[in-house]
């Protein structure tokens, strides 16, 4: 490793395994993640244990998605070479930090989180959430300080828990490394203060939209596995093309020359998101609302932009498909890497906590 290498900045993200990745986490943060990889020194988790918070019951469920989301994310570009990719439940070092952390926050700043508000009414948790699932937000700030990282690239949900990351990273720091209160935000690793304050690196699109109808509020619906409108970075061609046709659109428009609305119409939704012509999208825009040009046409574009970005990927997915064992030697040697990082942080904050005695 070179000094150079040595000196990037540290970055750590990731996700829960759920199922495949689609084009909203592409927007919302993979893009940013492969291309980050050159100028950070990347780490990327793959949530298990929080996967639990909600599918303690599907075990194997869980073991599966892990792997998907490994396939999924050497297919995209993330390179092992540069990039160390590893599992949060093999990290002892995260659980410890967590129940040191979680002292940090008080019992109704956790319940005043809107994403944790968000998914106990969208997941339908009513009030029969586990315990384990309100510690999660505090374990992701531990999954983050565990690497002193500086960026985390991440999607707009996601901003709450950075808040909260920056909240603990600030209190420790002043409590236990003596930094003054008064400090910016960029100023608390110089001051002596362990823990950097967190940058949130969003997407380009903030929150991309599915491929259905709206909801019942008129506003589109954000992509989605549990949904059913997402659009999968393993989709084959036929598969895109099937859901891009049977995309939602303007549905006041029958025929090809009926005057077509652009606004919150996922087609244009897409295509301004996708499509790196813009001198088409502005002229197809034009026609579509005067009535001169047909969603199959626009539709057909759209298919081949997304083929275009998404074959590629999927291609390189089915050959680690046929080499899960390939895909478990990088996860394994990645989560032995992040091991020895974690255990350090964890060393420094206990002596930062005078809780170190032998
Ligand atoms: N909460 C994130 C999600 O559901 C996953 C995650 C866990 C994460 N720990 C993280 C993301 C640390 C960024 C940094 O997708």
């Amino acid at each position: 490793m070179t000094e150079a290498t040595k000196q990037k900045p540290r970055l750590v993200s990731g996700d829960t395994p759920t199922g495949r990745l689609h084009l909203g986490h592409w927007v919302g943060s993979v893009e940013n993640r492969v291309q980050m990889q050159d100028d950070y020194d990347c780490y990327f988790l793959i949530a298990n244990i929080q996967a639990f918070t909600t599918r303690m019951d599907k075990p194997a469920e869980v073991h599966q998605n892990v792997m998907e989301l490994m396939m999924d994310y050497l297919a995209v570009g993330i390179d092992p070479k540069r990039s160390t990719i590893f599992l949060q439940s093999e990290i002892a070092a995260i659980a410890e930090l967590t129940v040191f952390f979680s002292m940090f926050v008080p019992f109704p700043r956790v319940m005043r989180n809107p994403t944790i508000k968000d998914e106990i009414r969208d997941k339908g948790l009513g009030e029969n959430y586990p315990f384990g699932f309100l510690l999660y937000p505090i374990s992701q700030v531990a999954d983050i300080l565990a690497f002193l990282s500086q960026v985390v690239p991440v999607g707009e949900d996601q901003i709450p828990h950075m808040e909260l990351t920056r909240e603990v990273a600030r209190r420790f720091n002043q409590l236990y490394c003596g930094v003054d209160p008064h400090t910016e935000d960029a100023d608390y690793q110089k001051q002596g203060g362990l823990f950097p304050i967190v940058e949130t690196k969003l997407g380009r699109t903030r929150r991309l939209i599915g491929t259905g109808a709206p909801g019942s509020d008129g506003n589109l619906l954000k992509m989605s596995k549990s949904l059913n409108n997402a659009i999968f970075l393993s989709d084959d061609p036929d598969t895109i093309k099937k859901k891009v046709m049977n995309m939602y659109t303007d549905p006041n428009r029958l025929k090809a020359t009926d005057k077509g609305t652009v606004e919150n119409n996922p087609l244009w939704v897409f295509h301004d998101t996708f499509n790196p012509d813009t001198a088409w999208i502005e002229e197809a825009k034009n026609r579509y609302r005067e009535g001169a040009i047909g969603d199959v046409e626009c539709k057909r574009c759209l298919i081949d932009v997304l083929v275009a970005i998404i074959e590629p990927i999927r291609q390189r997915r089915s050959q680690f498909e046929h080499d899960l064992h390939y895909v478990k030697k990088v996860l394994q040697e990645g989560t032995e890497k992040a091991n020895v990082v974690a255990a350090k942080t964890l060393l420094l904050a206990k002596e930062a906590m005078k809780q170190r005695y032998f």
